[in-house]
């Protein structure tokens, strides 16, 4: 059996990470969430002074920091120069800039070598969640899924993540913005790949994308 790649891709508040981390767990396959990369690159940036709203800045720092990322099944781990990074990144300043400083060419040049050296070690094949995963970074993966849900239900998911910390309206708004940025950026937008099957998940559950998912994935081995 050849190891299998599957691609996630989608806006925010789908629900790519908890259906990503569970594929992944049922089947046995390694896991790679992307956008924290992006998060951990861009929690460096902030952390050692460098303006993100400069690009040339952004594109000449891009090297620096040594990011690794756990590609275990459970537990999913990332460091920066050494340091756990998984709580840092998540934060709304991180949030707030990540869009900025994953428009910058040399930015993501740096984290698609790091993304496509991860899927080729992963011993029985791997989930890669992000928004280019389809379309760029691993064009020839075995299954392609695009989650979308409506802006509401995804707001909603993103505020019980948050537990209160912001409104469900400013939710809303923030991640229409990011979405809006992610889209339109030049280099390697959020798109759906042509060879990508679209699964809405507006009004399914977590359990029902997982299995969606996992049937697909069995249909194609
Ligand atoms: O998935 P998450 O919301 O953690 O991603 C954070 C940000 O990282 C996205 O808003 C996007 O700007 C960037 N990203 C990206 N390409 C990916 C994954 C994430 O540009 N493959």
């Amino acid at each position: 059996e050849s190891p299998v790649i599957v691609a996630i891709d989608g806006p925010s508040g789908t629900g790519k990470s908890s259906t990503s981390k569970a594929v992944a767990a049922k089947l046995g396959l390694s896991y790679l969430d992307t956008g924290a990369q992006y998060r951990a690159i861009t929690w460096w940036m902030l952390s050692n002074g460098v303006d993100v709203s400069d690009t040339e800045a952004v594109a000449n720092a891009s090297a620096k920091p040594v990011i690794v990322s756990g590609t275990e099944p459970v537990g999913p781990t990332i460091t920066v120069d050494g340091e756990d990074a998984s709580g840092p990144i998540r934060t709304q300043e991180v949030t707030a800039a990540v869009s900025a400083v994953s428009a910058v060419p040399e930015v993501r040049t740096r984290l698609v070598g790091l993304q496509r050296a991860a899927a080729a070690a992963a011993p029985d094949g791997i989930v890669v969640e992000g928004r280019d995963i389809g379309t760029t970074v691993l064009p020839d993966a075995t299954l392609k899924i695009f989650l979308t849900a409506s802006a509401e239900a995804r707001a909603s998911r993103r505020s019980g993540e948050l537990k209160g910390a912001q409104s469900v309206q400013a939710t809303q708004d923030a991640l229409v913005k990011r979405d809006a940025a992610d889209s339109g950026r030049k280099t390697s937008p959020l798109a759906k790949a042509d060879d990508a099957i679209e699964v809405d998940t507006t009004d399914l559950s977590l359990d029902q994308v997982i299995e969606c998912i996992v049937t697909l994935i069995e249909e194609k081995r």
